[in-house]
């Protein structure tokens, strides 16, 4: 009993030293014990790519199976995951939780960077590369990606207001572009600008509302907090 208070304590500690929140690759909500320091994996993917995104996501693709080969994840920074083998047609990971969109130039393989703190911590927008490792920084080319993630934002264990998308703004053509390096450049309805020094990040809200692009501050602490991005890796590419 006592031991067990020490140890909640010198987490408690241990979090709030940290200031900020441990992060685990997989954007659902799962059932793995210890949610915090222990990813979920060996998700099911489907064997044929989707022809329109889930409409749940939380729930179709959810699995208990926990790999008892796990191993424990005590920061960002510490990877112990290898780049995945790929096996599906859309030549995404099928090791790791990639969520496949079909995108102009080819299949783009889309996670999320789950946080696992229930205080909302501003993440700033050049931490998000880092964090994403060994994955990408990711733009959002289509609405099926924008509503996939923002569903995945809303029913995350702890709140995430607002996400980054990798974007910069072209001074010539005075228009702000998707920077992944895989998307279309090309944003059609561009984003309500709040920050000119800022980038674009997806304003999460609730339910009836669709979410928001905006240009906000790049440390993340706006009006609405920022506190993580959309990740992905390159999949088939359409030549
Ligand atoms: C910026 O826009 C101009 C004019 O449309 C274009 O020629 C140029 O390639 C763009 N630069 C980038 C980095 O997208």
């Amino acid at each position: 009993m006592i031991k067990t208070a020490v140890i909640l304590f010198s987490a408690v500690v241990v979090a709030n030293a940290m200031m900020r929140p441990i992060r685990i690759q997989n954007y659902e909500d799962c059932s793995c014990e210890h949610h915090e320091t222990e990813p979920c994996d060996e998700e099911e993917e489907p064997s044929t790519p989707p022809k329109t995104v889930p409409t749940t996501p939380s729930t179709t693709q959810k699995t208990t199976t926990k790999s008892s080969t796990s191993t424990t994840v005590t920061s960002t920074t510490t990877q112990t995951t290898s780049p995945p083998t790929t096996t599906s047609p859309t030549g995404c990971p099928t090791t790791q939780r990639y969520t496949p969109f079909k995108r102009k130039n080819g299949w783009w393989c889309g996670s999320m960077i789950q946080v696992s703190s229930s205080i909302n911590v501003p993440m700033p927008y050049r931490d998000a590369e880092e964090l994403c490792l060994p994955a990408k920084f990711a733009s959002l080319e289509t609405e099926e990606e924008l509503e996939f993630f923002t569903r995945v934002a809303r029913n995350s264990r702890f709140p995430i207001t607002g996400f980054w998308a990798a974007s910069a703004y072209n001074a010539t053509s005075e228009r702000w572009y998707w920077s992944d390096g895989q998307a279309d450049p090309n944003i059609e309805k561009q984003p309500t600008v709040r920050d000119t020094n800022g980038r674009i990040a997806v304003l999460v809200g609730s339910d009836p509302d669709p979410a928001i692009l905006e240009v906000v501050p790049q440390s993340g602490r706006g009006s609405v907090t920022i506190s993580t991005a959309v990740c992905g890796v390159p999949g088939l590419q359409f030549s």
